[in-house]
């Protein structure tokens, strides 16, 4: 099976055995303890289910500026990202001592990670403004992503860590929410060779269910790994149940069986653009797939990023090599009304804007909301029936 990131194994950081797991517990009530913000911990549970391999916990400041900068930690591993640990407040804390990280994403705030701090470092404005143009391309805080990093703290705590639990999202999403040693193990009970990674925010439409067909038939592979993003979004993406539905509607009904595994992982959205793409890239690799689906404005937002930005990066900036997972870079996907058939408008360069069907994500909510049908050559009706019960259960 195709390597982790920067390691021969995959190294998670939640600690597997059980007894070890009740001592770090008990260990974790004696210890000062921090409450950590969403996206810290999110980054515990990527750290914990291997999907950050081979990073053993929070970055620091010499790390993150590099990496803003040139997608290189300071010891030049490759990495797309910076994971942190940003806080306001760190009262009681000092270097090497081992800190208690609180859930503020479940009731009571259990503890979700122990942290050894190797370091306490004050982020000053300058250098938080080179990690935020480096990472989301952009300073403006009308992006959502910016704004959100903004509001962390300038006090960043690196060291590793070691993981209690996967927090809401394995008891929110049994069904979904994976490790990435699991689909690792999945693939193989399977004995798939050659897989095919999809990321996904929403909910997914004919051209995205074409997309995973075409690529899947293009690198010949064996299965499809459907992996949907869990955590946090912006206000007015659809949440992550609703989303589950649609797809596994869509998947039970439209493709063959035993092709594709439907999963989830516990991270909020950067809305990073082409560097969101990159660590997307990375953490499929870590969870055992061979290649990886960038498309049209991958983990974009607003117009903050190219249509292609995110797949230019891999050429641009990824370093041949460093990344052994492939890309698959599929153009603007819509139904053809000449061809009847979903298609990449690359293949069909004689066609004009009006040969395809195509809605923006706002006409499609209004029309969902107002309990219209999709055309069918947008969305299957069985998904949009789905939705449109979503919508209409909005105060809209
Ligand atoms: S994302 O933020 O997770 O990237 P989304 O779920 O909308 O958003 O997209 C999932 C994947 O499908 C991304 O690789 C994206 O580039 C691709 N994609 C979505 N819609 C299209 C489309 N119409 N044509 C080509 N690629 C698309």
């Amino acid at each position: 099976m195709i390597e982790p990131h920067g390691s021969t194994t995959l190294d998670a950081r939640y600690v597997k055995d059980e007894q070890a797991r009740k001592a770090l517990a008990a260990e974790a009530d004696r210890l000062p303890s921090l409450l950590l913000n969403s996206a810290a911990a999110a980054n515990a549970v990527m750290l914990g289910a291997g999907y950050f391999n081979p990073l053993k916990g929070y970055q620091d400041l010499a790390d993150a500026l590099a990496i803003a900068e040139r997608m290189s930690t300071a010891d030049g591993l490759f990495w797309p990202v910076p994971i942190l640990n940003l806080t306001q407040d760190i009262s009681g804390i000092e270097p090497g001592e081992r800190v208690a990280l609180r859930d503020p994403n479940l009731p009571g705030n259990p503890v979700i990670a122990v942290q050894t701090v190797d370091k306490i470092e004050r982020v000053d404005s300058a250098a938080l403004a080179k990690i935020v143009q480096g990472v989301f391309g952009t300073s403006d805080p009308a992006h959502p992503g910016v704004a959100t990093f903004n509001s962390h703290g300038r006090v960043l705590l690196s060291g590793p860590i070691e993981v209690l639990h996967f927090s809401y999202f394995e008891k929110e999403f049994p069904d979904t929410f994976r490790t990435a040693w699991q689909i690792r193990e999945a693939i193989a009970a399977r004995n798939w060779k050659t897989v095919v990674a999809f990321q996904t925010r929403n909910p997914m439409h004919r051209a995205h269910e074409e997309l995973c067909k075409m690529a899947k038939a293009a690198v010949n592979a064996d299965g499809v790994l459907i992996h949907m993003l869990l955590g946090k979004l912006k206000t007015g993406d659809i949440p992550a149940p609703v989303r589950d539905a649609a797809i596994r509607k869509m998947v039970e009904l439209y493709f063959e069986p035993n092709t594709v595994m439907i999963t989830g992982y516990g991270f909020d959205m950067l809305y990073a653009g082409p560097r969101e793409a990159v660590l997307h890239a990375v953490f499929r690799q870590n969870s055992g797939c061979t290649h990886f689906i960038v498309g049209r404005d991958h983990a974009g937002v607003g117009s903050y990023y190219g249509p292609f930005d995110a797949q230019a990066i891999f050429h641009d900036k990824v370093p041949a090599g460093v990344l052994k997972i492939k890309i698959f870079e599929a153009d603007n996907t819509a139904y053809s009304r000449k061809l009847q058939r979903v298609v990449m408008m690359r293949d069909a360069p004689d066609h004009t804007a009006e040969d395809f069907v195509q809605l923006s994500g706002t006409k499609v909510r209004d029309m969902l909301a107002a309990g219209q049908d999709l055309p069918v050559e947008f969305a299957r009706p069985e998904v949009a029936a789905i939705l449109r019960e979503y919508y209409q259960s909005q105060d809209n």
